[in-house]
């Protein structure tokens, strides 16, 4: 068979569920931006669908979710130029979930490192959406044929099952419907670390607020939260080895690096023998002269969400002419009729 030509495209999105981290921002969102500027045509989701996977307070999972997109734009994201919507208004997104579900088999489901980590002792008690959720992360993806998925480093996982989702449905149908979509991770911090414990990944759900950047925090709790950072007492060494077994200073130098576009290698250049005392000041003014603004502009935006409502109702109207005639072309490759005029 020949190999179909993909045209390119971009397609990414991130739970509403509260706390958008300066992880979220650094390893996904700042790269959002980026692609959104090199022409290829992207789309962005909030995926109200796969946070419902754990309990959601309804009234909350809708703040979070115009939170969300509120961020988005203040990061950058402009509504002419990406699709921004809230993955439940467009039913592509379940229903192809529900066909990956009958193409992806058990067997690659348990190999699945985020179900581990977050049902932990208690996989008998978290929902079935829990486990099945890695397919409908294939499905949001190939709904819109997407080739290209920005993603911190915790997603690569679930773009690889997606691929292996692709090449099945490819192989068990005889075509090549799917692209096998590439992740795209990239930047300094691809896997930013907690600010109280330098080997776990900074998280919305971790209990310490200290051990997170919020994008909602103003500049006198972001000064805060990163004076009190945990480090150790050496110097900052020339190279990067000279990091090694130092994951918070790691953690720290990869921060600056991300914010500034720089390598860590050029951030080391610069702070190279200097004390954190030395270097956390210059790290606390570089993310507030970056990150509080975007706060101030997720607060304006937060004041009217009609607006935001529009927006998203946009957004969905525009990806559902692309995934619906996707989703009509899987239906009739499975085999399922469709006579609704
Ligand atoms: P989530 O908050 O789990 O929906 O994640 C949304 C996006 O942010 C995904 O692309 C994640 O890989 C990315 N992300 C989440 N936490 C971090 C982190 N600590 N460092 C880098 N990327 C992250
Ligand atoms: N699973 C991703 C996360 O938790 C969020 C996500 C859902 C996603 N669908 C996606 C990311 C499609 C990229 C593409 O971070």
């Amino acid at each position: 068979m020949t190999e179909a030509v993909h045209t390119q495209r971009v397609f990414s999105g991130i739970q509403p569920s509260g706390n958008l981290t300066l992880g979220n921002y650094l390893g996904a969102v700042k790269r959002f931006v980026e692609m959104q500027d090199s022409g290829i045509e992207t789309i962005y989701c909030m995926v109200d669908l796969h946070a419902i996977t754990v309990w959601q307070d309804p009234a909350t999972l809708r703040k979070n979710t115009h939170e969300l997109a509120a961020a988005y734009i203040a990061c950058g994201l402009d509504p002419k130029k990406s699709i921004l919507f809230n993955q439940s208004q467009v039913s592509a997104h379940a229903e192809l979930g529900w066909i990956f579900n009958c193409v992806a088999r058990l067997g690659w489901m348990n190999r699945m490192t985020q179900f581990k980590d977050k049902a932990g002792k208690n996989a008998e008690k978290v929902s079935l959406g829990l486990y099945a959720y890695p397919s409908l992360m294939a499905a949001d993806i190939l709904a819109y044929k997407a080739t290209h998925v920005p993603v911190g480093e915790d997603q690569k996982q679930h773009v690889e099952l997606t691929r292996d989702i692709a090449n099945k449905f490819n192989h068990d149908f005889g075509t090549d419907f799917f692209p096998e979509p590439e992740p795209v991770i990239a930047g300094a911090a691809t896997r930013v670390m907690s600010l109280r414990d330098g080997t776990k990944k900074m998280s919305k759900s971790d209990p310490s607020d200290m051990s997170r950047i919020n994008m909602t925090d103003d500049a006198d709790t972001i000064a805060k939260k990163i004076r009190k950072a945990k480090t150790d007492p050496e110097p900052l060494p020339d190279t990067l080895e000279g990091l090694e077994g130092r994951p918070e200073a790691r953690n720290l130098i990869n921060i600056y690096a991300a914010i500034s576009n720089q390598t860590p290698e050029q951030t080391l250049a610069q702070f190279a023998g200097q004390q954190f005392g030395q270097f956390k000041p210059a790290l606390v003014d570089l993310a507030v002269a970056h990150l509080a603004p975007i706060s101030a502009e997720m607060a304006r935006l937060m004041s009217d969400v009609a607006e935001i409502d529009r927006i998203l109702g946009d957004g969905a109207n525009r990806a559902a002419a692309i995934a619906d005639p996707i989703l009509d072309d899987v239906k009739d490759i499975v085999g399922l009729i469709r006579s609704r005029s």
